[in-house]
């Protein structure tokens, strides 16, 4: 392969089954953190010791004696009996070890404005915002909802309030009022720290006006006592007396005097929101220790980060668990110096992200395969007119990275020579769990490959028991793993019955898998009722409750169908009330577009609405997906004998040829 400037690079193999394989380079195979396959086994042979030991890079205020504690599966609980304060070990440690003048944040707003905090600066600014956090009333047990742009005050305000303690749960700043609403009343959170907007596609997107209409939805009772609002855009917003408080005003009380006091391990740390198969999002709780420690551990190890010269940048937003494990814990656990950007890939045109490698030096660069597609549709001209020789490190997130994207990003963006970590794990497992490790896989485009040292997943069939190569099946968790998810907030039972009621005592993560003749893992995509659009996870559930709460809508079904930029799009078939015909049907779709971006999110608004006169059900009356899911996606349509009436699939079929 020669990449542009003409030189020999980092040349294909082919494995058994005739697929790429990218070895590493002896140059990077010399300099990685891990480099002998050994560890592998060192970890298999005893994972508790292995993760036991991982956790001695954090600074425990009280040492733990005990690991694991099984004994009320699937309830687990790591280092339990250990204590330790997470923001102290994402801050005040690398200061006191002298570290107090590297970067830890170059932030980057969307209009070009530009911070730097060092982690002295960044250590000051919690201490002062912990202080005023106090003075607000929040301590242990407490839940502050966050609900911001990208800016150094979200990770600020983040470790705040884990610096007392406190657990977070941050709403991402797409989400709708009534989103914010049902994840504000879920937690019961106290405080919800905002900002009066931030930036997006060159605009002020606000966000304290959603907080207000939040707060006042169901004749306006809440949990909440108090609003505290960050200044970003200068926007106009309203301030209501005696509950929203300006964080610039009330901060200037504080000083940086604040000493962090041990919480146990099992500390709840945060809450983050997800979409399941039903309407409700569940709130995925996760806690202090072990998290840190396989959040922390997993970064060192996956991107082979040298704290001390890397430049790390991760494009997610800090309202998902992307940002929250690899921006905010993994990161500033290890000490790294890295880029947050406030903005969007096309702002002000398409090569803002490569502008931002080049001027900050970027080493180490992790994305999703939606950005990376979005990307090569622009072409490579434009990331071809910046100096992106920096970058020696690719990651990949979200959802299976196609071969030609994976082609494309090692070529174009990592000058065919950085390696790609394709990294698969969950909302749920809180940090990465089957990822090449780069200084040792051979690297197989489109494939996550291999379970992460100390952990044991599998492919297993309808029984749980482990596929042969070259089989398909389902992808399950064997043992657990130190930052799994500890529970659903408030729902026990649903837990165990999402989770562990199909395999007993493996995790089932929802994934098809394929194994290939080498033993590397595939993903396939969800099997659930669960859409993974831009790598976001969506429910077709919530999304049909969103659309029937609409008062033109009598009847409607959704589908996650293939699309070639988003990974999957939101399809909606909808069945509209009698006395609805007056409305066109241009109208009715555009209004029920606009209407579930309302209720849920812009994220969640349909790619296509089709108004149809009734939907293809069996003779029991359920609806039938899956032929919706390949008409949307213009495949043949497999068996439709199991329809009570045949003929409605000809009229949805006229529609949706009517309409391309
Ligand atoms: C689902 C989890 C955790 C990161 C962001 C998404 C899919 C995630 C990969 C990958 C194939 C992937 C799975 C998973 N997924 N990464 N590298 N290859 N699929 O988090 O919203 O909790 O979604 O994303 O389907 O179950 P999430």
């Amino acid at each position: 392969m020669t990449d542009q400037h003409g030189t020999i690079e980092s040349h294909p193999l082919q494995n058994a089954e005739g697929a790429e394989i990218y070895p590493p380079s002896a140059e990077f195979r010399a300099q990685a953190n891990l480099n002998d396959p050994s560890v592998y086994w060192r970890a298999a042979e005893d994972p508790e010791g292995y993760w036991a030991e991982q956790a001695q890079n954090l600074n425990w205020k009280k040492p733990f004696t005990e690991i694991l504690d099984w004994t009320n599966p699937p309830f687990a609980k790591w280092f339990a009996d250990g204590e330790l304060n997470v923001a102290e070990n994402c801050l005040d440690r690398h200061v006191a070890a002298g570290l107090g003048d590297r970067v830890a944040i170059h932030f980057e707003g969307e209009p070009g404005d530009t911070r730097s905090l060092t982690y002295a600066e960044l250590t000051h600014e919690v201490k002062r915002a912990a202080n005023m956090l106090t003075s607000l009333g929040v301590s242990q047990g407490d839940r502050v909802a966050i609900y911001m742009p990208m800016i150094p005050e979200t990770i600020i305000a983040m470790l705040a309030v884990v610096r007392l303690g406190a657990a977070h749960s941050v709403v991402f700043g797409g989400f709708s009022a009534e989103s914010l609403r049902s994840r504000i009343d879920d937690a019961e959170a106290e405080l919800v720290i905002t900002a009066d907007g931030g930036y997006r596609k060159g605009r002020v997107t606000a966000l304290k006006p959603t907080v207000d209409d939040a707060l006042a939805l169901h004749g306006g009772g809440s949990t909440v006592e108090k609003v505290l609002v960050v200044q970003r855009t200068k926007n106009e917003i309203s301030m209501a007396a005696n509950r929203d408080l300006w964080w610039h005003e009330e901060i200037t009380a504080f000083d940086g005097e604040h000493t962090p006091q041990g919480f146990p391990a099992e500390n709840p740390l945060f809450i983050l929101y997800t979409s399941g198969t039903t309407g409700k999002p569940k709130g995925i709780l996760h806690t202090s220790g072990g998290y840190l420690t396989q959040a922390s551990t997993t970064h060192r190890n996956v991107f082979d980060l040298k704290a001390d010269t890397d430049v790390y940048w991760c494009t997610a937003d800090i309202g998902w668990i992307t940002g929250h494990s690899y921006v905010v814990y993994g990161p500033l656990a290890n000490g790294a110096t890295q880029v947050i950007y406030e903005g969007t890939p096309e702002t002000p045109d398409w090569g803002r992200w490569w502008s931002i490698i080049q001027k900050y030096g970027v080493t180490i660069f992790y994305t999703a395969p939606t950005a990376i597609r979005a990307c090569m549709k622009m072409g490579r001209q434009i990331p071809e007119q910046y100096d992106l020789s920096s970058v020696r490190l690719l990651g990949s997130v979200g959802e299976p990275i196609n071969p030609e994207a994976w082609r494309w990003y090692h070529d174009v963006i990592g000058g065919g020579v950085a390696p790609i970590v394709d990294t698969w794990w969950q909302t749920e497992t809180g940090a990465l769990m089957i990822s090449p490790l780069p200084g040792i896989t051979q690297l197989k485009p489109g494939s996550a490959q291999v379970p992460l040292p100390g952990i044991s997943a599998a492919v297993v069939d309808d029984e749980g028991n482990p596929v042969e190569r070259g089989q398909g099946g389902l992808l399950v968790i064997q043992r657990p793993w130190p930052s799994m998810v500890r529970g659903i907030w408030g729902d026990p039972d649903r837990f165990v019955d999402t989770y562990w009621s199909k395999f007993g005592d493996q995790y089932f993560a929802g994934d098809g898998a394929r194994l290939d003749a080498d033993g590397d893992v595939w993903l396939l995509g969800r099997v659930d009722d669960v859409m993974n659009v831009s790598g976001h996870r969506l429910s077709t559930a919530e999304i049909e409750s969103a659309l029937v709460e609409h008062h033109a809508v009598a009847e409607s079904a959704v589908v996650g169908a293939d699309d070639e930029t988003t990974g999957q799009a939101v399809v909606a078939y909808v069945v509209l009330k009698t006395q609805q015909d007056i409305l066109t049907e241009e109208d009715a779709e555009a209004a029920l577009k606009k209407h579930v971006a309302g209720q849920i999110g812009a994220i969640a608004r349909p790619r296509n609405i089709y108004i149809v006169t009734e939907l293809p059900k069996t003779r029991s009356g359920k609806i039938v997906r899956r032929i919706l899911k390949q008409l949307a996606e213009g495949k043949e349509v497999g068996d439709i004998t199991t329809l009570a009436d045949t003929m409605v699939m000809s009229t949805i079929q006229e529609k949706i040829t009517a309409t391309r």
